[in-house]
């Protein structure tokens, strides 16, 4: 455990916040070393800050569509965040792509979590792409953010098979699965080498 105690972590989502919810879950657990400080979403009204709030974790909804350019809306995000002074942004099913600008204020802090076994099919539409190419397996990763979209060091990937009958759906809720046990197993790894 750090001397100071748990690691603080920040989560920003855009929807439905199941890998939110993963995180919610795990950090209840009294030896899980971090707590989650605040949720942003750049959606309003989405079900991710429901489950949030159903917590007791303090939420914000920043709507990007209020801003004017991509770092006027990134440093409404940072100051929310800086509120919270996190160890850890966690980007869980966060959709909106985040300039150098904004990766360069939180440099070597902010994680993500993709559903691919990455370096392969970054980007959007990677279930599909696994089934057109006819892959053998997919899984998740969960990697550090860089500027280079889905590039940074990964942390923490888990595999699937793919099988007979896959859709992107069916595929997508396979690797679902192992993405809420990755992204707590990845925060768990982190709080570990920051203690030392
Ligand atoms: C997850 O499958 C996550 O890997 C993916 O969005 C989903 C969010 O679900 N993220 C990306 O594709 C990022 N490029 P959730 O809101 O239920 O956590």
């Amino acid at each position: 455990m750090r001397l100071s105690g748990k690691l603080s972590l920040a989560v920003l989502i855009s929807g439905r916040g199941s890998n939110l919810q993963a995180l919610i879950d795990a950090c209840e657990d009294p030896g899980f070393p971090a707590a989650i400080k605040i949720v942003v979403s750049n959606r309003p009204a989405v079900y991710g800050l429901e489950r949030a709030q159903n917590h007791n974790i303090p939420v914000q909804a920043i709507d990007h569509k209020q801003y004017s350019s991509r770092e006027t809306f990134e440093d409404a995000l940072s100051d929310a965040l800086e509120r919270h002074a996190p160890d850890l942004i966690c980007l869980a099913g966060f959709m909106r792509v985040l300039t150098p600008h904004f990766i360069r204020r939180w440099e070597g802090k902010i994680i993500n979590i993709h559903p691919s076994l990455l370096p392969a099919y970054k980007g959007v539409d990677t279930h599909a792409r696994v089934l057109a190419d006819g892959g053998a397996e997919s899984g998740c990763s969960v990697h550090y953010v860089t500027a280079e979209l889905d590039s940074g060091p990964v942390i923490v990937q888990r595999r699937v098979p793919v099988l007979p009958g896959d859709t992107p759906d069916i595929l997508a809720a396979r690797i679902l699965e192992q993405e809420h046990i990755a992204y707590p197993e990845a925060v768990r790894r982190i709080a570990e080498t920051m203690n030392g």
